[in-house]
């Protein structure tokens, strides 16, 4: 069963149409990475599925039902912007609140629970105030995990976080798929951190999705080549393009796509005096991919 099912979603606020007949398929289990340019709807969509705004036309299905369903209502956790949190409350106090608010039972344990799934257990009695940015983010995420959701939605959690951080909430994001059975919808601009963990990429434009595809398309779809730089790069290029049929420059790279060991484009510069410097294979990934994307429709 899929967690989403949308079909020809449309939001207009006034005369602005932010979604455009948006259709997107988000399968259980999946973290789905959500892309597009500033503006192009994620949030608007997001909002949608949460029940945050009300549709102009179209249908959300969340697990086989309409959205509206209270029960399927209750199954979703959701962190849009900033937790909204007492900033000299500590991060026990303030998730012992949002606890109260949702009526969890056992309000305690499960706090205890989704912080330790967060990476906060140590640091629960931290003013929120005092928290960094990173462990604001996984507070927020620790709230949305309260009630035991199906499906996750998460507007750009990663977002301004360091290297540390990111890394942490990588972990902390495949845990939840896994130990708590949750489907995560993922939105971002960091295209490297969510080629790390997704499963399903959603990429928007306009207030329409032009693309979905698997992790596992994403990957046979992105060509390897060979990437090489020598002294003299554009002697270098002219004579690989003499011998193969796809020589680019890019990035002070020289890379040919042919089907080609590294050794073979040593050999051949090599015979014709060309010293190579630096040889490596390489893959395209998300970001180049989605940067090409967003040229063809142009
Ligand atoms: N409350 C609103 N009132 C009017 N226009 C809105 C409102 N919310 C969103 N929009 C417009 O709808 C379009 C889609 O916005 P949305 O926030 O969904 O984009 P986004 O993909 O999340 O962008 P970003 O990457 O910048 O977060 C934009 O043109 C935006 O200006
Ligand atoms: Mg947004």
């Amino acid at each position: 069963m899929n967690a989403i099912e949308i079909r020809n979603l449309t939001k207009n606020f006034g005369q602005k149409q932010a979604l455009n007949g948006l259709n997107m398929t988000v399968p259980q289990g999946a973290i789905y990475g959500f892309i597009g340019e500033n503006g192009s709807g994620k949030s608007t969509t997001e909002k949608l599925i949460c029940g945050l705004l009300v549709p102009s036309g179209g249908e959300i299905k969340l697990f086989g039902k309409d959205y509206k369903d209270a029960d399927i209502r209750a199954r979703i956790g959701v962190l849009i912007e900033a937790p909204g949190c007492f900033p000299n409350y500590s991060v026990w106090n303030n998730m012992m609140l949002q606890a109260a608010n949702l009526n969890i039972k056992n309000a305690e344990e499960e706090v205890r629970k989704v912080l330790k799934t967060v990476r906060m257990e140590g640091s629960a009695s931290n003013k929120f105030k005092n928290c960094s940015l990173g462990m604001k983010q996984r507070i927020g995420i620790a709230m949305a995990l309260l009630g035991n959701p199906a499906l996750l939605v998460l507007d750009e959690p990663i977002n301004g976080l360091d290297a540390d951080g990111m890394r942490i909430m990588r972990e902390v994001l495949v845990d939840i798929t896994k130990s708590y059975n949750c489907t995560v919808v993922i939105s971002s601009h960091i295209l490297g951190e969510l080629e790390k963990i997704a499963t399903h990429y959603g990429i928007v434009r306009g207030g329409k999705m032009i693309r979905e595809m698997t992790a596992e398309e994403l990957e046979a779809d992105c060509p390897t080549f060979v990437a090489l730089k020598t002294k003299d790069m554009q002697t270098a290029k002219a004579l690989l393009d003499k011998r193969f049929s796809r020589v680019t420059l890019e990035n002070e790279y020289i890379r040919v796509y042919d089907a080609v060991k590294p050794e073979e484009v040593v050999e051949y510069l090599y015979k014709s005096n060309v010293l190579v410097t630096e040889i490596s294979t390489d893959k395209i990934g998300l970001e180049e991919y989605y940067i090409d994307l967003m040229k063809e429709g142009r």
